[in-house]
């Protein structure tokens, strides 16, 4: 079986959940090659990864005649010059989003994907291919709620996770461009319109680091769509339960709700406190399968000259709803785009 031989960089906290799939769970790909400037994440990919070329910069990695693509999962502001020198170095990449932190950067990265067409290129939006979204979206499409004119989105961290967040809250760009991205891109593609319009606020009740940072605990963004159609997004930090994702799709002949409660499984416990659902904890558990499967046509993509559904431009538009979003939140006016 033809295989698609792999190089990662960055192994994080998500960078681990991706080489472990490639490594593990994809049998048509092999991790050849792993790349960080944190020597222990190089040693964790040879023992527990088995990965044999380890590599410190990134540019000696993209010289490695057996890495075929280049997984990104890197620090955000990363991204965009690594998806260039990689498809210049002839590799199919796949990127993690947002895929720039700027606007500029993101035309960077549409060049380079445009001067190498016949290289796969992928952005990791991978609600899309999450089953639940993706059933959603087929849903909608065959028209079963009608016509769509309405997506209420929520996104709430768990409030164990609130002081990394506190920390992060001087540099993470805000509460949308840090929380609101995958529920905008999901709008879109939902939608199948653009926005043209935002307004946004936000609230800090809990947590006063927040303010002194800058930033909101909570953040409120309505939409408007060239369509006519109109979005909601809530995010937050402060879920006691665990981590809130959920969704709603509104059309003219019906609803489709994703994860209306954001349960763990399908056990219900009977105890003294009544009967508890328990809540999903965090991203890497709600979307295990969804990085799954995003990887896994990534590399079938590449494998069969094929270009997937994410393209860098729902990069881009994604970005720039991203910062309109930011500006109507802090000069409380509303931003057209
Ligand atoms: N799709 C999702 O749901 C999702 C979830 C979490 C994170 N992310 C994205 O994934 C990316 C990584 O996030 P994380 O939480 O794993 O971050 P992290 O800080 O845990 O890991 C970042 C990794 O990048 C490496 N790195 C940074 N600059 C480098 C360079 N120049 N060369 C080589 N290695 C370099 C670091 O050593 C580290 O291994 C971010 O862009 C984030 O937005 C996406």
């Amino acid at each position: 079986m033809e295989k698609l031989k792999v190089g990662i960089v960055g192994l994080g906290r998500l960078g681990k959940i991706h080489a472990g799939n490639i490594a593990n769970k994809i049998r048509n790909a092999e991790l050849t090659a792993a790349c960080s400037i944190v020597p222990a994440e190089l040693e964790y990919a040879k023992t527990e990864l088995g990965v044999e070329k380890v590599y410190l910069d990134y540019r000696e990695m993209l010289r490695d005649p057996d890495v075929d693509a280049v997984v990104i999962v890197t620090t955000s502001r990363e991204h965009c010059w690594q998806i260039e020198a990689a498809l210049d170095a002839g590799k199919h990449v796949f990127s993690e989003k947002p895929l720039g932190v700027d606007v500029e950067q993101c035309h960077m990265a549409e060049a380079a994907v445009e001067r190498h067409p016949e290289k796969t290129f992928m952005l990791g939006f991978m609600r899309r291919y999450d089953r639940s979204y993706a059933y959603a979206k087929q849903k909608i499409d065959s028209g079963a709620i009608g016509t769509p004119y309405l997506v209420k989105a929520t996104g709430i961290d768990p409030e164990a996770l609130v002081e990394g967040a506190i920390r992060f809250a001087k540099t993470s760009g805000g509460i949308f461009l840090d929380m609101a991205i995958h529920d905008i891109d999901l709008m879109r593609w939902f939608l199948g319109a653009e926005v043209t319009e935002v307004y946004a606020m936000g609230a800090t009740f809990k947590h006063p680091a927040f303010r002194e940072a800058g930033d909101d605990e909570t953040g409120l963004a309505v939409y408007r769509f060239a369509n006519g159609a109109m979005g909601m997004v809530h995010v937050g930090r402060t879920a006691p339960y665990g981590y809130h994702v959920e969704t709603e799709i509104v059309g003219t002949e019906g609803t489709i709700r994703i994860s209306a409660v954001p349960e763990k499984n399908l056990a219900r416990l009977y105890n003294g406190a009544g009967v508890v659902t328990e809540c999903v904890e965090g991203f890497p558990e709600r979307f295990a399968e969804a990085y799954l499967l995003e990887m896994e046509e990534f590399v079938d993509c590449a494998l069969t000259g094929r270009q997937p559904g994410v393209s860098v431009y729902d990069g881009t538009e994604s970005t720039k709803i991203g910062y309109a979003t930011t500006e109507a939140w802090k000069t409380g006016k509303a931003v057209k785009l």
